[in-house]
């Protein structure tokens, strides 16, 4: 496959197949992922692979905390969000429900114990920084995990990002003895994507580029 046709095919995954993924892929993706730039090449990412038992037990505490706080997906704003951008997630859940319709499950649930849950992946990432940066340097990550994504669709792999997960940080930190001095940033759920899965028939749309294009010539 080559890289612009990854990047048009690629999109986030919802619903995986069992089947483990083996450790030797991983490593593969994480050693392409790591090519990302980052400022001054500080590197400032650190990952923790959690499969198997582990992975079912991080996914049972999540979605037992989740129950629990009922922190939903959402905007992590601090200002009311404009309109223009409320809208796009809007028009995106509208555009998944027909499926969430097909699957006879509530939206809700289905997205935020799905997102506890890594969708049923069997691996679940952990990207964490160290707390001396500070949030500019998330922008390394945010790099990171792009190339991760298209690297691992590239690996015939399904990946969704899975930022609810900081919302239960400490929880999450204090189950897989992450130190406390390390921001847990994004998670990514990776395996093998279910075709048979209708949510898995979504693809999400784009803005077209005009409106969100200046050109200063
Ligand atoms: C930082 C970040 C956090 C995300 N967190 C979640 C999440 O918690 N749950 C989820 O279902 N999708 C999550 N997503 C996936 C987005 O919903 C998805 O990327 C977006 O709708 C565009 O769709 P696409 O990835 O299929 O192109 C996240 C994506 C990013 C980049």
């Amino acid at each position: 496959m080559d890289l612009l046709t990854i990047i048009r095919d690629r999109k986030s995954i919802r619903a995986f197949k069992p089947d483990s993924v083996p450790r030797e892929t991983i490593e593969e993706i994480l050693k392409l992922s790591i090519l990302a730039p980052s400022a001054i090449n500080l590197q400032p990412w650190e990952f923790h692979v959690v499969m198997g038992e582990e992975k079912q037990r991080l996914s049972r505490r999540l979605i037992k905390t989740y129950r629990e706080k009922q922190i939903s997906c959402g905007p992590s704003t601090v200002k009311p969000l404009p309109k223009t951008f409320g809208r796009r997630g809007f028009k995106t859940l509208e555009g998944m429900k027909p499926f969430f319709e097909e699957m006879k499950v509530p939206s809700d649930q289905f997205i935020n114990e799905g997102s506890c849950n890594f969708y049923g992946a069997p691996v679940g990432i952990l990207i964490c920084q160290d707390d001396s940066f500070s949030k500019a340097n998330f922008v390394d990550i945010g790099i990171l995990l792009g190339y991760f994504v298209l690297a691992a669709h590239a690996f015939g792999l399904g990946t969704c990002p899975i930022g609810l997960i900081t919302a239960y940080a400490d929880e999450m930190k204090d189950l897989l003895n992450i130190p406390e001095n390390k921001n847990l940033v994004i998670a990514i759920a990776l395996g093998y994507p279910d075709r048979e899965s209708p949510i898995n028939r979504f693809k999400s749309y784009r803005e077209p580029l005009e409106k969100m294009v200046r050109w200063v010539e």
